[in-house]
This record gives C-alpha cells, sequence and structure tokens, in this order.
C-alpha cells in the first residue's frame, strides 16, 4: 500500500525549469533523501585547504552531511582523510575543530589510534573475539582527492574523478587560489544559519548589488564579469569590481583598497555542489565549509587566507578586509545572514519560488550567463532534482 501522499518522499516538480517548489526547504523526508543521494552520494565535497595544516600532526574536523570527517597531516607529511569514528564502537574520536596531535586516543575504551589512523593498542586485548587483527581496526578511510591544494572527500566509488568532476569551475577555483593555490590559513568563523542548506546556498548573482550595500559601493553591477555553470551543478563567476576612486568616508578607507596580485581579478566565485562556496572578493580569500544541521539550520565554517609570498602588510590587510566584510562581522555576511531566517520562514508557504533574472529559456536548461543573474542556478537546481529523481511534469 503507497504511504500517504504527504510522507511521501516524492515531490511534483514543475514544469518550468525556472520554479521550485517550497516544500523541498522543509520537508524532512526530502533532507533525508538528500544526505543519501547527494551528500554520502557521486559527490566530492571540500573539507580543508592543504594551507590548514602546515605541520605533521595538524588536524582538522568537518562534516560532510551528518558524518564527521578528522582530516590529518600524518608524521610521514602526508594528508589523510578518515571517518571520524572509534574504530571500535564508533564513538566520535576528536571533539576539536583543528588543533596538532601526536595520537588521538578514544576516551571510552582508550583505544590509540596514530597519525596514519592505525591502531597501535587497545586495552585487555588479550581477551578480544578469535578474529581480531589489530591491523584491521585502524580510523576507517574515506577517499579523496586534491585541486590547488584544496582536499575533497567522497563517500562514494562512483563518483567520476575530481578534474573531470570539477569541469570549467576549476578556471574560478584557480583565480580565488591566487593562481596556484600556495595559501596559508589566518583563521576561521563559525556560523550556525537558521534556514536550509538549499536556501543558504542559492544566493545568486541578482541579489548581490541590490542587498549588498557594500558591493554596491563596489559597483558590482557596472563591472565586467561572466558567470557560468556546469551539468553537475558548480558555478563560476569571474568579474571586475570597480574601487570606488574616493573612499574618503570611510574611517579606514584601507577596508575597500584593493591591493591585487599578477594572477588576480576584482572578484570570483566557485560555488561547487552541493555547498561549497570559494571566493575572492578584492584581497579576501574564503573558503565556506558548510553542512546541514538537519533540515532547518546550516552550519558555515569560514577559513580566511593569505598567500605564501605576501608581506605581513599584505596579511594584515587580508585580515582587516577579511573579518570586516565577511562572517558573522562581516558588513557582507551579515546582509545575508539577514535574509536566510527570512527566507527559511518564508518558504513554508505553499507553492513554488521562481527564477527571473537572466531567464532565457522557461523549456530547458543552459549553462551561460551574466554575473548578476540568478539563473546560474537553475542548472544547479536540475541536478538536484535528478539527484533526488523528482519527476517534472508535464507542461
Ligand atoms: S568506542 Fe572507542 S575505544 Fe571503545
Ligand atoms: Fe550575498
Amino acid at each position: 500500500m503507497n504511504a500517504p501522499e504527504k510522507y511521501s518522499p516524492l515531490v511534483r516538480w514543475p514544469a518550468k525549469v525556472n520554479e521550485i517548489p517550497k516544500e523541498v526547504f522543509f520537508r524532512e523526508d526530502v533532507y533525508q533523501l538528500e544526505l543519501e543521494n547527494i551528500f554520502y552520494g557521486p559527490e566530492w565535497h571540500p573539507v580543508a585547504h592543504t594551507g590548514e595544516l602546515p605541520n605533521k600532526g595538524d588536524f582538522k574536523t568537518i562534516n560532510v552531511g551528518e558524518r564527521p570527517i578528522l582530516v590529518v597531516r600524518g608524521d610521514d607529511g602526508d594528508i589523510r582523510t578518515f571517518y571520524n569514528a572509534c574504530a571500535h564502537r564508533g564513538n566520535l574520536l576528536e571533539t576539536r575543530v583543528s588543533g596538532n596531535a601526536v595520537e588521538f586516543e578514544c576516551p571510552y575504551h582508550r583505544w590509540l589510534f596514530d597519525l596514519r589512523g592505525e591502531l597501535r593498542g587497545a586495552p585487555g586485548d588479550d581477551d578480544f573475539s578469535p578474529s581480531y587483527r589489530k591491523e584491521d581496526f585502524g580510523l576507517p578511510a574515506i577517499r579523496s582527492a586534491e585541486f590547488m591544494g584544496l582536499i575533497f572527500v567522497t563517500c562514494s566509488d562512483e563518483t567520476p574523478e575530481l578534474d573531470e568532476y570539477l569541469g570549467r569551475v576549476k578556471d574560478a577555483l584557480a583565480i580565488t587560489f591566487n593562481g596556484d593555490g600556495r595559501l596559508k590559513l589566518l583563521g576561521y568563523q563559525k556560523v550556525l544559519y537558521d534556514v536550509n542548506w538549499k536556501a543558504y546556498v542559492d544566493n545568486d548573482g541578482y541579489h548581490a548589488p541590490l542587498l549588498h550595500a557594500a558591493f554596491k559601493l563596489l559597483d558590482w553591477q557596472g563591472g565586467k564579469g561572466e558567470q557560468y555553470s556546469t551539468k553537475n551543478g558548480h558555478i563560476g563567476f569571474e568579474s571586475e569590481l570597480k574601487v570606488p576612486k574616493d573612499t574618503g568616508f570611510l574611517k579606514d578607507p584601507t577596508l575597500l583598497q584593493f591591493k591585487g596580485t599578477a594572477s588576480s581579478k576584482g572578484s570570483a566565485i566557485a560555488s561547487t555542489f552541493p555547498i561549497t562556496v570559494i571566493t575572492k572578493h578584492m584581497d579576501m580569500i574564503n573558503i565556506r565549509f558548510a553542512f546541514p544541521r538537519g533540515v532547518g539550520q546550516t552550519e558555515v565554517h569560514y577559513g580566511y587566507y593569505c598567500h605564501e609570498d605576501d608581506d605581513d602588510e599584505m596579511v594584515q590587510h587580508r585580515i582587516r578586509q577579511s573579518s570586516n566584510m565577511l562572517g558573522p562581522t562581516g558588513l557582507v555576511s551579515m546582509e545575508d545572514a539577514s535574509i536566510f531566517h527570512r527566507i527559511h520562514v518564508g518558504n513554508h508557504t505553499p507553492g513554488n519560488v521562481t527564477f527571473q533574472k537572466g531567464v532565457k529559456h522557461e523549456d530547458r536548461i543552459w549553462y551561460d550567463f551574466k554575473q548578476n543573474d540568478e539563473a546560474g542556478n537553475l542548472p544547479r537546481w536540475e541536478h538536484y532534482r535528478q539527484s533526488l529523481g523528482f519527476n517534472r511534469e508535464e507542461a
């Protein structure tokens, strides 16, 4: 017998490609399907940049969906990725967000793991089951790959090779990483937004000069630029910013100073499906690692970076600019935050949301957009719909 419609994970998807059903933003059954088919499915998820783990023993924890991940630079210098769960009874192994360790000890029964994830010892092991072998109980590894120092993991064996998976968005990624990916970590800020993860990442090119007073100041809309999407839901922006000549109205005009480098454009954004946003605006290099905390919350870890070749003055400049513009105290991010909760509440109403700006077709998907179009998000929605197996209604 079929379950009643309201408990069914099936969603009727509108015929027009620029309409999205609001129910996907709050239905618990849809969220569970997203975890299975997207977060644990054939997708790559950025979990760290090598610049965050410069020394042996450096580690970082993060989530893919609701699965905890541990990234460690071993005593041999290699970076490895594991599920952050004890190989014994599954206790969450490391609870810190980042740090340096010589080993990882699980507090429950004191099993001890080294920096390569091998089990070194387990109290009372002379009394263990007949089939027990120490070498079978290393930390559970997760498949990983790297692009310009950005480390990705995937829960699936079927995910294509990373190079093919990223496709054209590699261009925007390379710009955000200053052309070579030789980055150093400046610091992190963590935020919990009261919004479904898809509305968080649905932030579009249309809103930038309209919601954001800071971007308006930078003449975002008047700058040259392009936006492109890939079939599997990544989005790239490459834009020039026009920094105003007179910034005397600011107490500290260096906030809007663009020092730049040989490889830099004013602004580049690489948004990889499903949820990671990597940006370079002026001199701020920022990776927003994110994951859902249930259907109604999204946790974002803002990582800020400088380039290995930066002098002290440039490092200070990047810190000043990043902390004033982005993250929980940032002029730009606070404006997004104010919208996130409102959009989450508003989405608990019947019907569909619509996309309009830059919509050239309503019956098919395309991949090239203007920088301030919202339609650039539509290929991502199409990939989402297909990943979850929702059928589009007949036109
Ligand atoms: S669960 Fe970790 S040592 Fe038992
Ligand atoms: Fe925004």
